[in-house]
């Protein structure tokens, strides 16, 4: 569908319908079928063509990178007999993003059944399925959906006799948002502390227990089914052409309708806040929009016309699709105190293998409480410059480039403000 009719845009991932968590409701509508189609012709739909159909179908992934998951798929050596895993990331820690979770507990089974064919695609042997630990009640629905997927022979032993077979097994969180990364959450399911794993090995030659693994978020997952429903085509023409599929858009901060909605890649920034979030809560002007979680660059309100939520349009304004959790600022948004709570999150959540991190997110912190408190000078804001250039590409995880990003970008867009409160003068939006 073409992105000027958005608003005829009927939601498939988390479609309108009274409890479509429910096994028996999903079946009804046609669910778990894209699974049955495949394993009833293993002929034709091959391991390697489900793996080429999701690769050309352009599905990128929803957890940060936007990498394209039949192509990650595909790095997977052939199987040898051993394990092999898929680990699903349902960590969902950074601030500003809760979209997985809406999935969770809204449409359980089409993640579950994208798991299995991406299981099918890559012969796997068991699903792991990583949940953020403060996510307790949808651990429960996710415990709830997986038995009866159980029940009804979609996981397991020789699934609907097709002589496949895969195990899916739940794991939550302890509240560490490194747990997200893609390695450290390798360590975390193998009962260690989190921390990031030097790459290479990458994940695909070495990666849970030594054995071949891949690593998907899981709205990645869920929108595999959905392309054996309707076709490579239709996805490929849903949204943004390079960067195609529905996507769930988390909404937050001053907006009068906050909340996960569902469209194509390729949305207007302004339709987003204007339309579908109804706007700036007391009719004020956006001063700034983090497009897809905190680690992204923050984009001036006055620099978001004709900027679209996907990769390259985003890339192109300086920012980042990420997560697609975008989070609105109006302008009395004091930027100083954004900053800093952003770089006390990172500061806290910093695994501290590496130096520059370590050190250099506890700096960051530091020097932004300095300038809050009013004790800053020119020279600190030019220090935190440079503490980032020290601190990006130099250490084992991105965490320490997530760290850093805002704190660059703000600092560049918004350095009027932070000269006035280094200056001790009133700043104000013009
Ligand atoms: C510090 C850090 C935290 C991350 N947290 C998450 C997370 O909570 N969920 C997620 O899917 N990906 C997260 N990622 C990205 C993963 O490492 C990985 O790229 C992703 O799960 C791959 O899935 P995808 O290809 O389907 O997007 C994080 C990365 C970093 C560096
Ligand atoms: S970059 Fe930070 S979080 Fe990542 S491994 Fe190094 S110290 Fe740990």
């Amino acid at each position: 569908m073409s992105l000027t009719d958005w608003k005829a845009y009927k939601p498939v991932l988390i479609p309108n319908i009274k409890d479509y968590h429910k096994i028996d409701v999903y079946e009804k509508h046609g669910g778990y079928g894209a699974l049955k189609k495949i394993l009833a012709d293993q002929d034709t739909l091959t391991p390697q063509h489900v793996t080429e159909t999701v690769k050309n179908a352009g599905l990128r992934g929803r957890g940060g990178a936007g990498f394209n998951t039949g192509l990650k798929w595909s790095f997977m050596p052939k199987p040898d007999g051993g394990p092999r895993y898929i680990a699903a990331n349902g960590d969902e820690s950074e601030p500003g993003t809760f979209k997985d979770r809406v999935i969770f507990e809204f449409n359980p089974h089409t993640f579950i059944e994208g798991s299995i064919i991406a299981a099918y695609a890559m012969s796997i042997t068991t699903v792991y399925v990583y949940i953020r630990g403060e996510y307790r009640s949808w651990i429960r629905m996710m415990e709830k959906a997986v038995s009866d997927a159980y029940e009804r022979g979609y996981l397991g032993q020789n699934i609907l006799k097709s002589g496949f077979s895969v195990d899916m097994v739940l794991h939550s969180g302890a509240g560490a948002y490194i747990c997200g990364e893609e390695s450290s959450l390798m360590e975390s399911l193998e009962g260690k502390r989190g921390y990031p794993r030097v790459k290479p090995p990458f994940p695909a030659q070495k990666g849970l227990w030594g054995r071949p693994t891949t690593i998907n978020n899981i709205e990645s997952l869920a929108n595999v089914p959905l392309i054996f429903n309707n076709g490579a085509d239709w996805y490929k023409g849903t949204g943004a052409a390079t960067h195609p599929g529905p996507l769930l858009y988390g909404i937050s901060g001053h907006v009068n309708r906050p909340g996960v909605y569902e469209y194509p890649t390729g949305m207007l920034v302004t339709d987003l806040i204007n339309e579908v979030a109804m706007g700036v809560r007391g009719g004020k002007r956006v001063k700034a929009l983090i497009p897809g979680g905190s680690s992204t660059p923050p984009l001036r309100g006055d620099a978001l016309d004709g900027v679209r939520m996907d990769s390259d349009s985003l890339r192109q304004a300086g920012s980042m699709l990420g997560t697609a959790g975008m989070c609105i600022l109006d302008e009395d948004t004091d930027m100083v105190d954004y900053l800093w709570r952003v770089s006390h999150f990172y500061h806290h959540e910093s695994c501290g293998q590496c130096t520059p991190c370590r050190e250099g997110t506890g700096w960051l912190e530091k020097t932004l409480l300095k300038i809050k408190a009013g004790d800053g000078t020119m020279r600190d804001l030019d220090l935190l410059l440079d503490l980032c250039t020290q601190m990006e590409g130099r250490t084992i995880c991105a965490l320490a480039d997530a760290a850093a990003w805002p704190v660059r970008y703000t600092i560049t867009r918004f350095r009027d403000e932070f000269e006035a409160r280094v200056k001790n003068t009133v700043y104000a939006l013009s």
